[in-house]
């Protein structure tokens, strides 16, 4: 099958950046105007074609699976109102999908979220969406974008950014050899040699970080289970992915698009800035 219909969102993480206001809210659902920032992952995906949004969560989300429902009460109180008009969206959103979940039990890091949805995409390629990136492309969504390089490459996708050098220790940092192809950007496909987790400024290989966007082939589940954990105690993803690269198997693309820190507060404000000025003009 070519096209990707499976997207993963790992939700699983504590939000310990956000404290307090995630100790009993997921940071995923966390709004950015009056839209929850996994709500914006999963209009991203459908977009970009996806039917099936498989949500990795853990204890305290379930929030989550309550806002991708019907609200019997809710629709019941405003139904014929012009309130009615604010459920417009999310009701498209949950009559163009489907969800399932599954949970972390113990948060091993995003390598092992990843793993753990295994059992709700099988043995196929799917994008994995980190909702606390929030990307914006009016014209054309970043995971459309990686999409359509998929079922010309057939391998994982990485969606990278260029970064200032100092801030290279909050990001998995990749290096590798430009592709040349015409229909792309100059130097916007590399493919993958070396990926470095969160490395010091001195010992990054490149200025591209990776953000929250890929597309993974099903072999990576095999790579995941015998991957030790890596820089944290955590399973991470970058160590899977390099296991991928060296056998060539990973392009880096550099997305066209905006892109918001959201798990940050600086980059979460910006981000809701950006929308608002979006928003009223
Ligand atoms: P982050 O490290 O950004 O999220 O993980 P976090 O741990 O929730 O945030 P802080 O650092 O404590 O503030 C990136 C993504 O991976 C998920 C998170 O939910 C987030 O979407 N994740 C991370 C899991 O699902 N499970 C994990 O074990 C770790």
């Amino acid at each position: 099958m070519n096209k990707i219909k499976k997207c993963l969102f790992p939700a699983a993480g504590y939000g310990t950046r956000f404290l307090p206001a995630t100790k009993a809210i997921p940071k995923e659902m966390l709004p950015v105007l009056t839209k929850p920032l996994l709500q914006y992952g999963v209009e991203e995906a459908i977009e970009a074609g996806m039917d099936t949004m498989a949500i990795v969560t853990g204890r305290g989300k379930r929030s989550i699976e309550d806002h991708f429902d019907i609200s019997y009460e809710l629709e019941h109180q405003i139904k014929g109102t012009a309130k009615e008009s604010y459920l417009t969206e999310i009701r498209s959103v949950i009559n163009a999908c489907t969800f399932s979940y599954t949970r972390q039990v113990e948060m091993k890091g995003l390598g092992h979220a990843i793993l753990t949805g295994e059992t709700l995409i099988g043995n196929e390629a799917f994008a994995v969406v980190l909702a606390d990136d929030l990307c914006d492309n009016e014209e054309k969504g970043v995971l459309k974008q990686m999409s359509a390089l998929y079922e010309k490459y057939k391998c994982c996708i990485v969606a990278v950014e260029e970064i200032a050098p100092e801030d290279s220790n909050k990001y998995g940092v990749i290096a590798g050899d430009v592709v040349k192809d015409a229909s792309y950007a100059k130097n916007s496909l590399v493919r993958v040699n070396d990926m470095v987790e969160k490395p010091e400024p001195k010992d990054a290989p490149s200025n591209l970080a990776i953000i929250g966007r890929y597309i993974l082939t099903p072999d990576i589940f095999d790579v995941l289970r015998n991957t030790k954990p890596g820089k944290g105690g955590e399973i991470q993803i970058t160590d899977a992915l390099l296991e991928m690269a060296k056998i060539g198997k990973v392009i880096a693309y550099k997305f066209d698009g905006k892109r918001f820190d959201c798990g940050s507060v600086d980059g979460f404000v910006e981000a809701t800035n950006y929308f608002y000025a979006k928003d009223k003009s």
